[in-house]
């Protein structure tokens, strides 16, 4: 299956999902319920919904031993707290870089309008529910946006999984920034890219991102699209 053909029926009302007589839905549903109800997302103030929730946890579990995750958009942790949960099992460390509550004049100049500003969760609130879900020692919250975080990156550390989910207007951006130090075989997946329930920014950044190299393991769960680099 093409990448256009893969996500024209991933957007389509019948979407991929029947996939070698398996049915995809059914696995990622049971996956929600398995996984992606650990954690209050009103109280996090969290975006993922249940399905998805829970395929990033598999999918952090299924990273190599030691494996690094970089997550773009943090907000107040809950996308964290599940890779986390899957990331556990394989000792990994993720990266997770938002503003979060800092300079606020700079954030009102850039921000995609996706969240709302006053009421922006702070990177000690986030650490410290980190630190509570278990997870201490195997997370760095970066208080900054990504483009910096990508210009400073040390590039002996290999990217295993990178989550794109910050500002909708620079998806493909976030890609090629990072593209550098993703592993072979690395996961990618983009929240929010579906034309009925993401943004249309992602949509058109999705298809760039997805085409702009080969890729294996397409997948479609909800409002992600996620795939690994084919070697
Ligand atoms: C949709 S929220 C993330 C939600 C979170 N992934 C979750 O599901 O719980 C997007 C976050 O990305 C942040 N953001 C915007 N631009 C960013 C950038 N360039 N780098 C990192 N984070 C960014 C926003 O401030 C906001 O906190």
């Amino acid at each position: 299956m093409t990448v256009d053909s893969f996500l024209k029926k991933a957007w389509s009302e019948s979407g991929p999902k029947v996939i070698s007589g398996f049915s995809r839905p059914f696995y990622h549903n049971l996956s929600g319920l398995m996984y992606g109800r650990r954690y209050d997302k009103k109280a996090y103030g969290g975006m993922i919904r249940h399905t998805e929730a829970g395929m990033l946890t598999q999918w952090a579990s299924q990273v190599p031993e030691n494996g690094v995750i970089v997550e773009i958009g943090c907000y107040g942790g809950l996308s964290t707290s599940y890779l986390l949960s899957g990331l556990k099992k394989k000792n990994g460390k993720i990266y997770a870089i938002d503003p979060f509550n800092s300079d606020l004049d700079k954030q009102a100049e850039l921000t995609d309008d996706c969240v709302p500003l006053e009421k922006k969760p702070t990177k000690e609130l986030v650490a410290s529910r980190l630190e509570n879900n278990g997870f201490g020692g195997m997370f760095e919250l970066i208080e900054g946006y990504s483009q910096e975080a990508a210009t400073a990156w040390d590039p002996s550390i290999k990217i295993d999984f990178l989550w794109i989910d910050g500002n909708h207007e620079q998806a493909y951006q976030d890609f090629k920034d990072f593209e550098p130090y993703l592993a072979p075989g690395a996961r990618v997946a983009v929240h929010d890219a579906h034309p009925r329930y993401g943004y249309a920014a992602v949509v058109e950044d999705v298809k760039r991102i997805f085409n702009s190299r080969p890729w294996t393991d397409l997948e479609h769960v909800k409002s992600i699209i996620s795939g690994k680099l084919a070697n």
